[in-house]
C-alpha cells in the first residue's frame, strides 16, 4: 500500500505533470500550455497527488462547466505507472466528486478513446455510464460517439449523477 496524498494543484506544478503526462498514452498527450492554463486557472478543480517525499505521482485536471455550473468535466486523469493498481485514481476521482458536489454540481462527465480499455473499467468501476444518443454507434459492444473530435477522433462520452 503506497503512502500518498492529494492537494490542489500550484501554478508551478504543470512542468511535472507533463513529465508525468508523457508516459500516459493512450490518454492524449497535450502541450504544456493545457497543463499550464490548469494550474493556473482552474486550481480549486485540479488536483496532484504526492508520494511521502513529495514526489508528484498522478493528477486530475477537471473544471466546472461556465456553461452548464452543475456539471463538472474531467479533463485528464493520469497515474504513474509504477504506482498503478493501488486506488490512487479512485481517490482522485472522488476527491473531485466531493469538490465539485459542494460546489453545486449534480454531474460529472468525461470523454475518452474506445482504445482506452483500462480507462474505460476503470470509470466503469467508478459507476460512469456512457452517453445514449442517436448519435451514437456500437462498436464493440460499446457506445461511440463517430468523430466526436473532428474526423477519426471517435469518443466514448461517459457520465455519472452526482
Ligand atoms: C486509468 C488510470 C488513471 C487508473 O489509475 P489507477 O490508480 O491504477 O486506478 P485504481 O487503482 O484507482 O483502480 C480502481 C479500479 O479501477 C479498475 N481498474 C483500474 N485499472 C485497471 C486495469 N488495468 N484493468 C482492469 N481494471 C482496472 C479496477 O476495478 C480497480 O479496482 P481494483 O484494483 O480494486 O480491482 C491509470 O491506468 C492511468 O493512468 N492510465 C493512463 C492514463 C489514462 O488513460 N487516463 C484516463 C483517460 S484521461
Amino acid at each position: 500500500m503506497v503512502n500518498f496524498q492529494i492537494r490542489n494543484v500550484i501554478e508551478a506544478d504543470f512542468i511535472q505533470i507533463s513529465h508525468i503526462a508523457e508516459k500516459c498514452k493512450p490518454m492524449t498527450i497535450m502541450n504544456n500550455s493545457t497543463y499550464h492554463i490548469f494550474t493556473k486557472h482552474f486550481k480549486n478543480t485540479s488536483f496532484v497527488v504526492e508520494d511521502i517525499d513529495g514526489n508528484l505521482i498522478g493528477f486530475l485536471l477537471g473544471f466546472i462547466s461556465q456553461n452548464n455550473p452543475k456539471e463538472g468535466y474531467i479533463h485528464l486523469l493520469c497515474i504513474d505507472l509504477k504506482l498503478r493498481r493501488e486506488g490512487i485514481a479512485k481517490n482522485l476521482v472522488k476527491n473531485f466528486i466531493k469538490t465539485v458536489s459542494d460546489k453545486g454540481c449534480k454531474k460529472v462527465v468525461l470523454v475518452t478513446k474506445p482504445q482506452n480499455k483500462i480507462s474505460i473499467k476503470f470509470y466503469n468501476k467508478m459507476g460512469f455510464i456512457p452517453y445514449k444518443s442517436n448519435q451514437i454507434v456500437q462498436i464493440e459492444d460499446m457506445d461511440v460517439f463517430k468523430d466526436y473530435d473532428g474526423p477519426g477522433e471517435d469518443k466514448i462520452v461517459l457520465f455519472k449523477l452526482i
